[in-house]
């Protein structure tokens, strides 16, 4: 299955009653093993996690550290990029350079590299005094 298809199946699940906008997302890690995630609402909504933040958990949880490769995908009129948030969250295990495909359920695809999505990113050498 690739990773669209990964993203676009493990979407089904999301649990998103009060948005309804069903998000899927899969990470492929540098290992070549494959992780999703969906969004996952709460009535308490700040409690509710991204379906980016799904799939970085279970990559984790799977033992490995570094992406390769992200893919998102929503019901959406135009690719749906990742949140500011996840961003960051993202750019924690993946490189400048790595793509992330936006995708719509009808079609649409839209890469762009995590640098273009976070340029500038806040990262450990910031916390350097010298
Ligand atoms: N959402 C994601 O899961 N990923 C994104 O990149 C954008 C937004 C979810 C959060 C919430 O459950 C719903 O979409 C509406 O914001």
């Amino acid at each position: 299955m690739s990773l669209l298809e990964t993203a676009r199946a493990v979407r089904e699940h999301a649990y998103a009653p009060y948005s309804r906008f069903k998000v899927g997302a899969a990470i492929r890690a540098e290992s070549g093993a494959v992780y999703a995630g969906c969004n996952v609402e709460n009535v308490a909504y700040p409690q509710g996690t991204c379906a980016e933040a799904g799939a970085i958990a279970a990559m984790v949880a799977g033992g490995d550290t570094r992406i390769a490769e992200v893919c998102v995908i929503a019901d959406s009129p135009n690719p749906v990029p990742p949140c500011g948030g996840c961003r960051q969250k993202l750019r924690e295990f993946a490189g400048g350079d790595v793509r992330v495909t936006m995708a719509t359920t009808d079609g649409k695809t839209l890469v762009m590299t995590m640098d273009q999505l976070l340029p500038g990113a806040f990262a450990a050498s910031h916390m350097e005094r010298r």
